[in-house]
């Protein structure tokens, strides 16, 4: 497990609700996951109050788009899996592609939300940008989840 420890790295990843609220991109998006060799550790559906967006995006406070922000994320349901792969956090974002929409399809039109993003708050996903913020946002999300235990009693097997 430590060899696997090494290779295997978690992220966080979140459809929001911009994105829950089609069908047929929730599911493109799921597809996207697994066409890219991202193993689905864990997956969970929920609501936020609007005390949760708030704590998830206390680095924003005060930023002028905070408010906007965190009514959205407690707008509807979402969709937050933990996955893992070698360099998950990196290819993670990779494939979302820059925060705000109108830059994404400048720049990276093949990116999930150049493809699918509204607006430069409705932009479809999240994901952690650190080790650090992996670890926070997992635990935020998934507070009955332990690594070690997964990578102990489940053995994640990788392609
Ligand atoms: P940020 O952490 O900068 O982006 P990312 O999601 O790519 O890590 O911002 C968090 C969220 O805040 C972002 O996904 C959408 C929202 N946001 C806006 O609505 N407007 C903005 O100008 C920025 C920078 C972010
Ligand atoms: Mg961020």
């Amino acid at each position: 497990s430590l060899r696997r420890a090494r290779v295997l790295q978690l992220t966080l990843a979140v459809i929001k609700p911009d994105a829950v609220a089609h069908p047929l991109i929730l599911e493109a998006l799921h597809q996207r996951i697994l066409e890219n060799d991202f193993l689905i550790v864990r997956k969970k559906d929920l609501i936020w109050r609007i005390g949760d967006s708030e704590r998830f995006y206390a680095e924003h406070e005060g930023r002028f788009f905070y408010q906007r922000l965190v009514e959205f994320m407690s707008s509807g349901p979402m969709r937050a899996y933990i996955l893992a792969r070698e360099d998950a956090i990196t290819r993670w974002r990779e494939l979302m592609g820059p925060t705000k929409v109108y830059r994404a399809r400048y720049t990276s039109p093949s990116t999930i939300r150049a493809q699918y993003g509204l607006t430069d708050t409705r932009n479809t996903t999240h994901g952690s940008d650190s080790e650090e913020s992996a670890k926070r946002e997992i635990a935020f999300f998934f507070p009955e989840f332990s690594a070690e235990q997964w990578l102990e009693e489940e053995e994640p097997c990788f392609r």
